[in-house]
């Protein structure tokens, strides 16, 4: 008698296909064959990403003639990513962010018009526990940073105000950090979350950035140093913007002049997000600021526009409609 459970192993219940499959005797048999029965699936956008997916992973391991130990390491480098994810790490997106698939599926989510602020990658060091900050106060604790004040509005892209918009701010300190990436994080520091006043306009206390690297010690660390690549990102200022009946906006501020501006590891540099960070040498208008120390500071000021709701899927569906290409494509996106 054997110890086996008197349970059968069972099918998932979908029935063989109605239609004649050959045997994948060769190659391009078993690429027709994975096509003809991804026609089979039920949802029409699933059955187009799909059919697009094993369109081009068949064309690529053609082309590349690639051999069973490339698709051995493959399998291990994938099985690694998953593994190096926890609550705080995610390596699988810093992988897509490397590919500049983020940046990409960004782009196509979000595009813009009529003068309204660009979107720029999130990034995985946002955080819900920012302190709020009044208007002029700082986000960073004194000695994070050297000095640099931010202020500008938000707007319409009739250049109305947009009073009351929730502005969360974050960034590195001047080791090139952000604040939970120190294991004794006690308290948020570098961030911030603040509201623009009845005249749209917003000002706070910050440090000027500076570039840093992303993760290196993970699979996607290796996997730059074989492309050799550097895994540096420019010098930059996290915001992300709301306000009722208008497009969340996810961006960031590039100061001129960094040496990775042009090569950020994560392709999120847009050519209308990099700033003049002008140089105010006054001690006065320094302290005026509200920077303890004094002496001087650098001054980053820009205007955000966003795009309301309405605009925003205007503006989306006149992108798709420009790249849409099939009847097919057109008729499985609802
Ligand atoms: C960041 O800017 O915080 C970031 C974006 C993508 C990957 C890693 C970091
Ligand atoms: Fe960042």
């Amino acid at each position: 008698m054997s110890d086996a459970p008197e349970v059968k192993a069972t099918s998932n219940g979908i029935s063989p296909p109605s239609f004649h499959l050959p045997l994948p005797d060769r190659p391009d048999i078993i690429t027709a064959n994975i096509q003809k029965l991804t026609e089979l699936t039920p949802n029409p956008r699933h059955r187009f990403i799909f059919k697009a997916l094993i369109k081009h992973l068949h064309q690529f391991v053609n082309e590349t003639s690639l051999t069973t130990d490339e698709w051995m390491a493959a399998i291990d480098f994938l099985t690694r990513t998953g593994q190096k994810c926890t609550p705080l790490r995610q390596e699988n997106i810093l992988l897509s962010d490397v590919l500049g698939v983020s940046a990409l599926v960004d782009a196509l989510n979000n595009p813009v018009a009529g003068g309204a602020t660009e979107n720029s990658v999130l990034g995985p060091f946002f955080t819900e526990d920012a302190a709020d900050v009044g208007f002029g106060e700082s986000i960073a604790s004194e000695g994070k940073g050297d000095y640099m004040y931010v202020e500008g509005r938000i707007l319409t892209t009739d250049g109305q105000p947009i009073p009351n918009a929730v502005i969360e701010t974050w960034e590195t300190d001047d080791h090139g950090f952000y604040d939970t990436q120190y294991t004794d994080r006690s308290h948020p520091d570098c961030r911030g979350r603040l509201r623009s006043d009845d005249d749209g306009k917003f000002g706070y206390r910050a440090v000027v950035p500076v570039a840093y690297p992303i993760p290196g010690d993970g699979p996607v660390g290796e996997l730059l140093l074989l492309l050799g690549r550097h895994n540096m990102r420019p010098n930059h200022l996290h915001m992300m913007v709301e306000a009722p009946g208008f497009h969340k906006l996810v961006t960031a501020f590039y100061p001129d002049g960094c040496d990775y501006l042009r090569s950020d590891c994560v392709f999120g540099v847009k050519k209308s997000l990099v700033v003049n960070l002008k140089d105010v040498v006054d001690d006065e208008e320094t302290r005026k600021r509200g920077f303890p120390q004094g002496g001087s500071f650098k001054l980053l000021q820009y205007d955000i526009v966003l795009l309301t709701e309405d605009q925003s899927a205007t503006i989306r569906a006149g992108v798709e409609e420009r790249y849409t290409i099939t009847q097919d494509h057109k008729s499985n996106k609802s």
